[in-house]
């Protein structure tokens, strides 16, 4: 395990204060802080070793290549993956989800990509709870191809129903994609067990790592899926930068999303050929300082060790879990207890609007979200109109929880 207080010193936003008092930051699920040696990765090919990649034969297109090159090995290594040509460098996940819904539709006319090819008989399997990312490019895929839609319903308790499985995904189903770790109840579901059910179809699986990236460690092999998708500024790397992993023989076979400069082999006139994966799926010019930054922030993870990640996140959920089960009127939306679950706690205060709470917290310095956590179908699902959500990460305290706790009872006395 390590040292709370001492991770603590390497965020240097940690040590500021919000109207007058210290901040308590719980909403890494957002996104998460960045770590000193992250800000100084990024500032440092910009000061240093800037120039575009991949283009350039001085120098410094050398070292900025080099650079970002190292970040898909980097990269692949975090995910246990086969190849690193398998990495492919998005803006962020919604970007690499809908690169795959995208290339997906391009598979109608594009030779050798049979298998993407999707029709009105086919269908499409996501889950209720998933972020809009992981619903909206799959309603326009089918949209666009004339494919069923469909969803995996969730219990009471924040849990897929798997009684359900069994009907929605079948011989037509093509893709099944879903959530590791759910942003809006923390659930986290069974993905190897999902991703078997899929391929027992012969269908693709599709996971959204976002929320699983930083708090998991993550094994794409072991996990058996065939495309992982995560996002930079949620594993404390930078902003403007996101993965897609897929299985190779995959994406070799898969057409172009974006067209542009480095993802051809030859352009003329009357036509133009791909390059191999990733520079097909990596069009124009890259997240060239946020590369960097964000193995900088993998390097920082992996130092602590993810294990060890996970052990400190459980524990400090499990605290919140027990500390919020006392306070009156609190009704924690997700899984109550800490079985499969991960560090983002939502809840609604009886009688309290999410808005006004998070609010009220916000004047005592403790910086929550409020919303539908762009998961609206899960607050539908309750029947309610949004939550409040806690969400923690490898420099959440003890003490921190007992200020939600704190400010909470607060928030109560002053509705009476
Ligand atoms: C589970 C999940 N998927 C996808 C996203 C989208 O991430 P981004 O906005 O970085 O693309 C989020 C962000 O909150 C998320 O929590």
């Amino acid at each position: 395990m390590f040292d709370v207080e001492v991770i603590r010193k390497d965020f240097p936003i940690l040590s500021r204060e919000v109207h007058g008092v210290p901040l308590v930051y719980l909403d890494s699920a957002n996104s998460a802080q960045k770590p000193q040696v992250v800000i100084d990765a990024e500032s440092d090919l910009y000061a240093h070793h800037y120039s575009n990649v991949a283009r350039a034969v001085h120098t410094l297109g050398s070292e900025a290549t080099t650079a970002y090159e190292g970040a898909r090995d980097t990269v692949a290594r975090f995910i246990n993956a086969p190849r690193r040509e398998e990495v492919i460098f998005t803006k962020n996940i919604t970007e690499a989800l809908n690169l795959l819904a995208y290339s997906f539709s391009n598979a109608t006319t594009f030779p050798g990509a049979d298998q993407f090819r999707l029709g009105p008989n086919d269908n499409i399997v996501v889950t209720e709870m998933e972020h809009h990312s992981n619903i909206v490019p799959w309603q326009l895929l089918a949209q666009r191809t004339g494919a069923e839609f469909r969803f995996i319903p969730i219990d009471d308790e924040g849990r897929l129903d798997e009684s359900a499985l069994d009907t929605l995904i079948d011989t037509n189903t093509k893709l099944v994609s879903f959530v590791y770790q759910s942003n809006a109840l923390g659930t986290i579901n069974p993905v190897a067990e999902l991703a078997a059910r899929a391929r027992a179809v012969g269908a693709l699986s599709i996971v959204d790592a976002a929320q699983a990236a930083p708090h998991l460690p993550l094994d794409v092999q072991a996990l058996g899926v065939d495309f992982l998708a995560f996002t930079g500024h949620k594993v404390y790397g930078p902003t403007g930068i996101g993965v897609l992993w897929g299985r190779y023989d995959l994406l070799a076979a898969l057409p172009p999303f974006l067209g542009g400069g480095e993802m051809i082999e030859t352009v003329s006139m009357q036509g133009s050929t791909y390059a191999e994966p990733p520079h097909r799926f990596e069009a124009g010019t890259p997240m060239i300082a946020q590369a960097p930054a964000l193995a900088a922030a993998i390097d920082y993870l992996t130092a602590l060790g993810m294990d060890n990640v996970r052990a400190h996140e459980g524990a400090i959920t499990g605290y919140a879990l027990e500390r919020l089960a006392t306070v009156p009127g609190l009704r924690i939306i997700g899984p109550s207890t800490n079985h499969d679950r991960g560090a983002a706690i939502s809840f609604t205060l009886e009688g309290i609007h999410p808005h006004d709470v998070a609010q009220l917290l916000d004047e005592r310095g403790i910086a929550v979200r409020a919303g539908h956590h762009c998961a609206r179908p899960v607050c539908l699902r309750y029947g309610i109109p949004a939550t409040t959500r806690a969400s923690f990460g490898i420099y959440t305290t003890n003490a921190e929880i007992d200020a939600l706790v704190e400010g909470l009872s607060a928030v109560q006395a002053m509705f009476g």
